[in-house]
């Protein structure tokens, strides 16, 4: 199993290139069920869940092949609507066949994903979505058995805001009989880009990047070539290695990158003091003097995303006061604060609300990935940290974070990847 070994304290300068976005990536390959024929998607990253995606359509007759960042997908040959515990159990977001199988072919059996390292994550949006546009579903064997004529249209009010539900339930109503409306749709822009690509594909869906979606079904679609929007999280957590021990005399610069998705982010680490220059596609910082402690509530988009927390938690540690991280999204997403600790953070938790002391110096000690962001606030901790940090377990990393070492060393940070070690 890999680790990185990290020795803290470089300054970090220069530019870098963001990566397509890995949950962009999980909605649209899916999404190549629903019309046979063949896409092209370019800019997908190269990363573990985007393989384990690629794996699960195999199984269901799909032809993948990667050119360097362009995913062709041949799906004129679908044979199978199973997407087994052994891929749904490596990644959540294997459930997102569920939909495009119901709406397509009325039949799909997708494993039930169960928990995750911060605790349940309920599918049960999913599964009322899709009740609602008339498929019969029943969940027996662990796994969720969906049957249907054609679907048809329905008015779906959403009690929470779902990402995985939004993109479920649209791809399973652009084929279905009538209109479909929903409301507190996910308007997270990687929801917004699976839109986009139903569009392309000849779906007619009004609101896109609203939270109010009105999706009237079509007969059938077509294949349609795709760019992978920028990975706002990739991009977030490269902004807070520069904000935490950037180059005060120089700056880092982030290329092909979406600034319009990131102001969540961006306003609050000009709040902490990082100076911070926005273009179309490219986002300059150079670090604050001290960094000033600023709380974050997560919140879905565009609001302070869940998955930038645990960075944040990194950033604060090193803050010259206290702040309060708040955490709406999973109030039990904090796997990652007894490993901060190790490194010498000061962070306790209440419930849902984080309370984190800045302190003077972190020290490096070996610590341990329990999953993708977690994973991601120990190497900015131990790239700010005095002496080696080993980050094990990194496996979690290659889940969602395309190169991060050499990103982070051609900025100029002591990382490298260590093989060959039993954890
Ligand atoms: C997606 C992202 C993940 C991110 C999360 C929140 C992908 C592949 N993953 O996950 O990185 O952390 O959005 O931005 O895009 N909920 C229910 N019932 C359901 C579904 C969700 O109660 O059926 C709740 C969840 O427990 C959570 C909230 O809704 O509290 C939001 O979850 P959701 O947006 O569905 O997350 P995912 O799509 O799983």
């Amino acid at each position: 199993m890999d680790k990185f070994v990290i020795h803290g304290g470089k300054k970090l300068k220069g530019t870098v290139q963001a990566s397509g976005a890995k949950n962009a990536s999980l909605a649209l390959m899916p999404a190549t069920l629903l019309a046979s024929g063949e896409y092209k998607l370019h800019n997908t990253p190269e990363l573990r869940d985007v393989a384990t995606m690629s794996r699960l359509l195999e199984t269901m007759g799909l032809k993948i092949r990667r050119d360097d960042h362009t995913l062709t997908i041949n799906s004129s040959s679908i044979t199978s609507f199973e997407a087994p515990y052994e891929h749904v159990k490596k990644m959540r977001a294997s459930i997102y066949v569920l939909g495009p199988l119901v709406g397509r072919f009325g039949q799909a059996d997708v494993s039930l994903p169960g928990g995750c390292a911060w605790g349940p994550r309920p599918v049960n949006l999913h599964i009322e979505g899709l009740r609602k546009l008339g498929a019969e579903i029943e969940v027996e064997g662990g796994y969720i058995r969906a049957r249907a004529k054609r679907l048809h249209g329905a008015r779906i009010v959403f009690d929470v805001s779902s990402v995985g539900a939004t993109g479920n339930v649209m791809m399973a109503a652009v084929l279905a009989q009538g209109t479909t409306v929903i409301d507190n749709a996910a308007m997270e822009p990687e929801i917004a880009a699976l839109g986009h690509f139903l569009r392309a594909m000849g779906a007619k869906i009004d609101g896109v990047g609203t939270n109010h979606l009105e999706i009237e079904g079509v007969d059938a679609l077509h294949p349609a070539d795709c760019v992978t929007i920028p990975d706002r999280i990739e991009t977030g957590t490269l902004l807070i290695a520069a904000a935490l021990v950037g180059d005060r005399n120089a700056s880092v610069r982030i290329e092909r990158c979406s600034p319009s998705h990131m102001s969540a982010v961006t306003t609050k680490l000009e709040d902490v003091g990082a100076k911070l220059t926005l273009g179309k596609d490219f986002i300059e910082i150079v670090p604050p003097e001290s960094i000033r402690p600023v709380n974050i509530t997560t919140s879905i988009y565009s609001g302070f995303p869940t998955d930038m927390q645990a960075q944040w938690m990194a950033l604060m540690s090193l803050a010259q006061g206290t702040s309060i991280i708040t955490e709406t999204i999973y109030s039990d997403r904090f796997m990652h604060v007894p490993e901060l600790i190790r490194l010498g953070c000061n962070i306790t938790v209440k419930d849902n609300i984080a309370t984190v002391v800045g302190v003077h110096r972190l020290m490096g000690a070996k610590v341990m990935s329990t999953d993708l962001r977690a994973s991601a606030s120990l190497i900015l901790a131990g790239l700010a940290a005095e002496g080696m940090t080993e980050v094990l377990r990194v496996y979690h990393l290659d889940r969602g974070y395309e190169q991060i070492e050499r990103k982070l060393a051609s900025l100029g940070a002591e990382i490298e990847r260590a093989s060959g070690e039993e954890f």
